[in-house]
């Protein structure tokens, strides 16, 4: 099992993220735990992109509970259709928030996060099973490759 990430810092983003994700597939192809794979990516995620916050809530019954993350501490619950994460939850499908202020229902955990990108993770019959959520202290941050690749990541825990 790889151990430590190595990814240049001198890349653009989208060669970043094609040097991380089969460093990261190989991170979480050994172990079945979903909880110690969601600690790992959340960690190298942090560690090469320096983003404000990064993590994920899970499927808990009628609310997704915050799961293993980077960053400042973070709201606990978020109930069905609430904020952006509970929006993609019910949606099914990734949201880019390019100004978390426009965002009607916003959860703002922390005043320091401007932009955000959540991501669902679908489960057995394609039920949303957790979100993968990034924030960024800058606005518009996140585009399509971010998008792209995040949805991989994510399905290496779906898989
Ligand atoms: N802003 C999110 C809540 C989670 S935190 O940003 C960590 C939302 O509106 O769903």
């Amino acid at each position: 099992m790889a151990e430590e990430i190595a990814v240049d810092v001198n890349i653009g983003k989208e060669e970043k993220y094609r040097a991380l994700l089969p460093q990261l597939e190989a991170l979480v192809s050994d172990e079945k735990n979903e909880v110690a794979n969601m600690a790992n990516i959340s960690a190298a995620l942090m560690e090469v992109f320096h983003f404000f916050w990064v993590g994920f809530y899970i499927v808990d019954n009628e609310s997704l509970v915050l799961g293993p993350f980077q960053g400042p501490v973070a709201c606990t619950r978020i109930s069905p259709g609430k904020g952006v994460c509970g929006k993609v939850w019910s949606d099914k499908k990734t949201a880019i928030v390019p100004d978390v202020d426009e965002f009607p229902g916003h959860i703002a955990c922390n005043s320091g996060s401007r932009s955000e990108i959540v991501v669902p993770g679908l489960g057995a019959r394609e039920e949303v099973s957790f979100v993968l959520d990034v924030d960024s202290d800058q606005l518009d941050f996140f585009d399509k490759v971010d998008q792209a690749y995040l949805e991989k990541i994510v399905q290496l825990l779906a898989g």
